[in-house]
């Protein structure tokens, strides 16, 4: 019996996934009963990477999602609509769903899985978070004997790119984001990318799965990477870091058990020390670092995007359904008739996770401060962050630029709040004419 896919979106992975689909040799031998029997496009016309005959394709998206000879409908149209109606309807004709789109899983999951539950239907999302990289299913089921501590990643790979060339040629944020562009690393609009809604979105997913319960997109902190000047760069060097875009979702300590567990999920550059594992995950590439007991630290590393690597993920979560659908397990049913899922790949948290506020967050910071060159000023900066009660690791003053001191404050784990109470403080500092950036500390 073969499984019949309907596959939405021919572009870069729906083009990757058919080329895997239609060469199963020497690959898991289940492949040999997928069938890639419809395929939903923006225009027939279009020439192709992949070839399908013509009777396959349709530009009637909605034609599949509602076809009953499909059990398996695989989104990787991207976006937010018609994704997400696509996704709906395909649950509530009662097929199982792949996707990519971790736009629309970030945003919609809660409608999305609690339709899938009550159709008694999968949707997996491998291709979702780090493109090829194993990480959704390990989070489900390899480490799921852990208590998970924190997840943290380098999620978005345009903008590990761009943090790598500037640190390997001195360059400027905007002239090797305009170079990335031209080269096609980078989006002609790269604001997803650059300001760390991508990796947010892959955030919000992968802390989902690792601490059992909902995240409201909206609660999860971003900052992108526009305001990573080459002088950060070169300072952290200086000091031994690197600077990182992290997407951190971590579990804050509980100081009390009657109050509820808090979670940190936050993207931000970051000070990465460069002994750290992701300090060293350069160019494109994505790692996922998992903490957990009893574990310990597991990190998964690899390509984060691209056609092969993603569409690879992708049918790995088709094979995994089409190997349920096989041993009939799809079929059972809980005793009140409802579909049983297989909790482990099923997704049917429905409480949502307490996020810790900015301020209460516990964290490092570096900051670099252009101030008059003249007696006391650091002085005068250490007695305020020490009024509130920030204590310094380090601070150097090294450059001069035109006729301002440059002085650069690494701190030791502080309260965020306390930090940015002194950071308003020292903003009225005559002496100081600009804080020119301030980034946290892993
Ligand atoms: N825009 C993403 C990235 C592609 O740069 O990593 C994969 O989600």
């Amino acid at each position: 019996m073969a499984f019949k896919i309907g596959l939405l979106g021919l572009g870069t992975v729906g083009s990757g996934t058919v080329k895997i689909l239609q060469d199963p040799a020497q690959r898991h031998p289940l492949l040999q009963e997928l069938e890639i029997y419809k395929v939903g496009v923006r225009s027939l016309d279009k020439p192709r990477p992949v070839e399908i005959p013509d009777e396959k394709l349709t530009t009637d998206l909605e034609s599949i999602v509602t076809d009953p000879e499909v059990d398996i409908v695989v989104e990787v149209i991207g976006g937010l609509e018609p994704a997400r109606s696509l996704i709906l309807k395909a649950i509530q004709h009662g097929k199982h769903v792949v996707t990519a789109n971790k736009a629309a899983i970030a945003r919609f999951g809660a409608e999305i899985y609690t339709a899938a539950e009550a159709a008694g239907v999968y949707v997996l999302l491998e291709a979702a978070v780090g493109g090829g990289i194993p990480v959704i299913e390990p989070l489900k089921q390899s480490l799921c004997a852990n208590r998970i501590h924190s997840v943290t990643g380098i999620v978005n790979g345009t903008t590990n790119y761009i943090l790598t060339r500037m640190k390997n040629e001195g360059g400027d944020f905007g002239d090797i984001l305009a170079d990335a562009q031209r080269l096609g690393y980078a989006e002609a609009d790269p604001t997803a990318d650059v300001d760390g809604l991508d990796a947010a979105d892959k955030l919000a997913i992968l802390a989902s799965l690792a601490f059992g319960g909902r995240i409201k997109l909206e609660e999860v902190y971003c900052e992108g990477i526009r305001n990573v000047g080459a002088a950060d760069i070169a300072y952290a060097e200086r000091l031994g870091f690197v600077i990182k875009l992290l997407a951190i979702a971590r579990r804050e300590p509980q100081l009390s058990p009657d109050e509820p567990e808090q979670l940190q999920v936050r993207v931000h550059p970051t000070l990465v020390p460069k002994q750290h594992p992701l300090a060293s995950v350069n160019d494109v590439y994505n790692a996922i670092l998992i903490e957990g007991d009893p574990i310990g630290q597991v990190m998964f590393f690899g390509p984060g995007a691209g056609s092969g690597p993603t569409a690879s993920a992708v049918v790995s979560d088709v094979l995994n359904i089409a190997a349920i659908l096989k041993v009939e397990r799809g079929n059972a049913t809980k005793p009140d008739g409802q579909p049983l899922l297989d909790p482990l790949l099923a997704c049917s948290h429905q409480h949502y996770c307490t996020i810790a506020p900015a301020d209460e967050t516990v964290t490092r910071f570096y900051a670099r401060f252009l101030t008059n060159d003249s007696p006391g000023v650091i002085g005068s900066l250490g007695t305020c962050f020490g009024n509130h009660n920030v204590s310094l690791e380090s601070v150097v003053q090294t450059d001069v630029r035109g006729d301002m001191a440059e002085i650069v404050v690494v701190t030791h784990d502080v309260r965020e709040g306390n930090f940015r109470q002194a950071l308003d403080e020292i903003r009225t500092y005559e002496t100081v004419n600009e804080i020119a950036s301030t980034f946290r500390v892993l």
